[in-house]
């Protein structure tokens, strides 16, 4: 989704920007520009498509000059892709430019009130009455306008401004979008994401719901929403800097796979003591556990795959009731939630406006949120109750891999807290699947050796136009992804189905060659898939199935399959989806697509 970067310094900001900028590219854009002071006027470049051709137009920023300045990548919502409604935006006079994140709900009524004031619109964007509102409002007082504006607008915002007559200065303010500042000898800086700052600093500061920030060459300060100042901490980021670089691999998508034992591991080990697992950060007495009347689990994309493999883990496993649900329905379907409940958020991004705003549904209605989030010191991990990180470390591609098996297992792990503290498995259940979590790390690294396998099969579906694929229980959850994966970045028509619904319709579609991939790994299901399997060979599918290692009834009825390492039953979806995802990979390199910027989507979705 779009991304800001600003910076005020001694140094020439436009080099500066357009790197920053290049390190959000991952998050999804169609357009970008930036405005910089050059010490008499603000100077704008923007351009439809690609970073590149922003670097293009301004010979890596050397034609664009001034110590001062803001840029943005635009992933359009109000209006086409197109250079006039890029940002920034300016004011009719020239002399106030902002680069926004998120939606002004009511700039339709801002806008038709400036407009009887005289002011006039170029672009069909709601960011453009932000610079004439602040027109509207300035006297002289940076921080008296922002605040003002900020007091009539509805809706979402990270805004980077900067004021022709405050050449000193850069301002930025936010509310549901996140934004981060930093400092080092050189300047300060505003940025949407920690990436973009790495190179310069490790040293940052979350700017808060509603507060503003005033950045100067060697300074940064913060505001309320009414300009009353305020302290705040700063943050080291921990990331090693390399973890947001390709390091010598194709494509980030293939590197973040090549990293899931070790992120596997990383979310597992601080979580287990000796035979037992200890959530420290669950902060919940045996007794709280035990209270707990039912699970809500609450996610958005791969985020709520996830949740929905949590279910039947949790329900098999604990035997506690799960709802999962997808985080922009829960949060309009008036949920009848008790305060027994547990409420847990799931996100990558920790930014993601549907989780966010369905974790404040839940705290509403008195239920506890435990968030499972990737990025440390995101909004949702700040605003729920009680945060389990898992340590994916940054993920850059848009399509999530590392991060969705960090979710995985950091649900087992609450199921197997959970299930052991109210008396549902025994200690030896329990060390059992403690040895079966252990090995999984391994297990993938043996599955990524097998890669070529499926590079080769890949090869042979390219040009695949619907694919189905089918499962039972988990199977069914780790189908959901799989099929997610290869749609979203292969853009080839895709859909899951559990394997016992396909006869009531999707069936009528299955023809000669389809191809059927079937995930078959929960034993107690094996022969009913099986049948499935049957079904669809007889009408002519392919079909690619994915099951244990020694499966031989299902090798028996099917044209190509993929092996996993024998697991509990409840961890199969660690393993199952690692030939799912090279899969999904493959057919994008073979298709020749830009595999980590799918088109039309976001890394992290801030909007709703
Ligand atoms: C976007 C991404 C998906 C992701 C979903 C949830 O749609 O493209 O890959 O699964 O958001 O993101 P989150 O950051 O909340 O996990």
């Amino acid at each position: 989704m779009c991304g800001i970067v600003g910076f005020i310094g001694k140094k020439q900001a436009a080099p500066i920007i357009l790197d920053g900028l290049s390190k959000l590219e991952y998050r999804g854009y169609d357009s970008a520009g930036m405005a910089v002071f050059d010490g008499e006027k603000i100077n704008v470049v923007k351009a439809a498509g690609k970073l590149k051709r922003l670097v293009e137009l301004t010979h890596d920023g050397a034609e664009i000059k001034g110590f001062a300045g803001v840029g943005h990548t635009r992933w359009a919502t109000h209006g086409q892709p197109t250079s006039e409604n890029a940002h920034p935006h300016l004011n009719g006079k020239g002399t106030i430019a902002v680069v926004h994140n998120g939606i002004i709900e009511n700039y339709i009524s801002l806008k038709k009130m400036l407009t009887k004031k005289g002011y006039s619109f170029k672009s069909e964007t709601d960011t453009e009455v932000i610079p004439n509102l602040l027109d509207y409002y300035y006297k002289g007082d940076p921080l008296e306008a922002i605040q003002k504006t900020l007091h009539r607008i509805e809706g979402s915002y990270s805004f980077g401004i900067i004021f022709a007559d405050r050449p000193g200065e850069l301002y930025a303010a936010r509310k549901a979008s996140p934004l981060i500042c930093g400092k080092n000898d050189e300047g300060t800086f505003i940025a949407s994401d920690v990436p973009a700052l790495l190179k310069y600093t490790r040293r940052v500061y979350y700017i808060g719901e509603e507060e503003i920030a005033r950045l100067t060459e060697n300074s940064i300060e913060f505001f309320d929403v009414d300009a009353s100042p305020i302290e705040k901490e700063e943050v080291e980021i921990k990331w090693d800097a390399s973890a947001a670089e390709k390091s010598g691999y194709e494509h980030f998508m293939i590197k973040e796979i090549y990293e899931e034992p070790k992120t596997v591991k990383d979310t597992i080990r601080p979580r287990i003591k000796g035979n037992t697992v200890e959530i420290e950060e669950l902060g919940m007495t045996d007794e709280e556990i035990k209270e707990v009347g039912g699970i809500f689990i609450v996610a958005c994309g791969s985020a709520y795959h996830a949740g929905v493999t949590g279910k039947y883990v949790f329900e098999g496993m604990a035997r506690i009731p799960v709802n999962v649900d997808i985080a922009s329905e829960f949060r309009y379907r008036n949920p009848i939630l008790n305060e027994k409940d547990l409420v847990i958020v799931i996100s990558q991004s920790g930014e993601t406006a549907d989780t966010k705003e369905a974790l404040r549904v839940a705290k509403q209605a008195g239920c506890k949120v435990l968030a499972i989030v990737n990025v440390v010191g995101s909004s949702i991990a700040r605003e729920a109750d009680k945060v389990m990180y898992t340590w994916a470390g940054p993920e850059i591609s848009v399509a999530t891999t590392k991060a969705y098996s960090a979710q995985l297992v950091a649900l087992y792990l609450l199921a197997i807290k959970f299930a052991h503290v109210r008396g549902r498995i025994t200690d030896d259940e329990m060390t059992s699947y403690i040895q079966d979590l252990k090995k999984l790390p391994d297990q993938i690294e043996l599955l990524l050796g097998n890669r070529e396998k499926i590079q080769h099969f890949a090869n042979r579906y390219v040009a695949a136009k619907d694919v189905f694929f089918i499962g039972r229980g988990i199977d069914y959850a780790i189908s959901l992804e799989g099929s997610l994966k290869l749609k979203e970045i292969s853009y080839v028509h895709s859909e899951a189905y559990a394997a016992g619904e396909l006869k009531h319709g999707t069936i009528s579609l299955i023809e000669d060659g389809t191809l059927v991939v079937a995930v078959a790994t929960q034993k107690d299901l094996l022969a009913k898939t099986v049948s499935n399997i049957v079904e669809v060979k007889s009408r002519g599918a392919f079909v690619l199935a994915v099951t244990n290692v020694g499966s031989t009834e299902v090798e028996n009825v099917s044209d190509y399959v993929l092996f996993i390492p024998e697991t509990n039953r409840y961890f199969a979806n660690s393993l199952a989806i690692i030939p799912l995802q090279l899969f999904g990979y493959y057919v994008s390199v073979g298709r020749g697509y830009d595999v980590d910027h799918p088109r039309n989507l976001a890394k992290s979705v801030t909007v709703e």
